[in-house]
């Protein structure tokens, strides 16, 4: 018996011709916050959709606390699943005071314990103050606080939020992502949100499900994702990366800064290696090019927020030119034009098969 609130089983589902989900395995622990994280149209809101009981499962099965809730013919509907959800939108009934839409699912308590819940979510999400309020008065970040309280009020074993900061300007965005982050953790809930930004599914995940065209393609802790990726997708949808194709000789592959193991693959493996941006040290060259490094020269050099990012061209690397990024902590500014050398941290470097595109 696995202690898993949340499982989906196999799942696949398509839109008439359109498969949608390709046998996606998700399970969530007690308490745990997941983030399905993944490009536009690889099938997030179908998940959660599936999960919530709005969209009919075809194929798989999804249990919650153990407990079989969809499976082929069979179907629990939303209302008996104990499941909360917030929308992109927020879909806060317009024509209701902000009290009587938290108290909206809370349909077996009596008027005095529904308004009581109703006070309590709404104080822990810092709303209380606008219980007679109606949505249109609120801002977009407050609509998305009383959404929240919506789902929580009536204690859901799971609570599915569906882009809930989409709406947001970066910087309200970054706040309430961090009191929603606070207010779900301090709830104890589990939690599956959908997201297509990498950070904040490093933000606020306690594991991430990376999807692709309607697959799992990897699922983890953000650190391991960003440091040990399974794959070339997951690799670069968490940054921007450079990256070089090459073919394995000996188990190494050839770089401009030198040899780079391969362990696992055979001669003559196509492959890319991907690197990361902050992977590449930057150092002003005045001399002989120390050794392991490779010589470039700037192309551009921006300050972006607390990092600067460097525009390097590679002349020469086995008749290639290449363009590569450097992310350097704090203010390196280095003139259009400057030689530097570069080397480049093994770690953060990545060596893939290249992967033949199957749809
Ligand atoms: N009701 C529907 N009928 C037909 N096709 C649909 C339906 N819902 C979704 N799709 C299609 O299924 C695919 C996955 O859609 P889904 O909304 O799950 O993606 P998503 O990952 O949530 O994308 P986004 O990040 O843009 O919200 C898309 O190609 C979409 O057009
Ligand atoms: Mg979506």
């Amino acid at each position: 018996m696995s202690d898993d609130i949340l499982k989906l089983e196999g799942v696949s589902h398509a839109f008439g011709n359109t498969h949608v989900l390709d046998n996606v395995t998700i399970d969530a622990k007690p308490g745990e916050l997941l983030c399905l994280l993944g490009p536009s149209g690889c099938g997030k809101t179908t998940a959660l959709r599936l999960a919530a009981g709005i969209e009919e499962l075809q194929q798989g099965r999804i249990t919650l606390s153990g407990q079989t809730v969809a499976a082929p013919g069979l179907h629990v509907p939303p209302e008996r699943r104990s499941v909360g959800m917030v929308f992109q939108d927020y879909a806060l009934f317009p024509h209701l005071s902000i009290l009587r839409n938290v108290q909206f699912g809370l349909s077996d308590l009596d008027a005095a314990a529904k308004r009581q819940r109703a006070g309590e979510v709404l104080e822990q999400v810092g709303m209380s103050a606008y219980g007679e309020s109606y949505p249109h008065m609120l801002s977009g970040g407050q609509q998305q606080r009383v959404a929240l309280a919506r789902a929580l009020a009536p204690k859901p074993r799971v609570l599915l939020l569906d882009e809930p900061f989409s709406g947001l300007d970066s910087n309200l965005r970054a706040h309430i992502r961090d009191e929603t982050l606070h207010v779900v953790k301090d709830s104890g809930t589990t939690t599956l949100i959908v997201t297509h930004d990498p950070e904040e599914a490093m933000y606020m995940a306690d594991r991430i499900v990376v999807m692709n065209e309607g697959r799992v393609e990897q699922i983890d802790i953000p650190d391991k994702l960003y440091t040990a990726p399974a794959n070339a997708f997951v690799a670069t949808f968490f940054s921007s990366i450079n990256r070089l194709e090459g073919v394995v000789r000996a188990k190494m592959v050839a770089t401009p800064f030198g040899l780079i193991s391969a362990p696992d693959l055979g001669d003559g493996t196509p492959v890319e290696v991907l690197m990361r941006p902050e992977a590449l040290r930057v150092t002003p060259l005045d001399g002989a090019l120390p050794e392991g490094a490779a010589s470039a020269h700037v192309l551009d050099a921006r300050m972006l927020r607390r990092a600067s990012f460097i525009h390097l061209c590679f002349g020469g690397f086995e008749g290639q030119h290449l363009h590569f990024h450097s992310r350097v902590p704090g203010r390196y500014m280095p003139k259009i034009g400057d030689h530097v050398a570069v080397t480049l941290e093994r770690a953060q470097t990545f060596v893939f098969p290249l992967r033949q595109k199957s749809r």
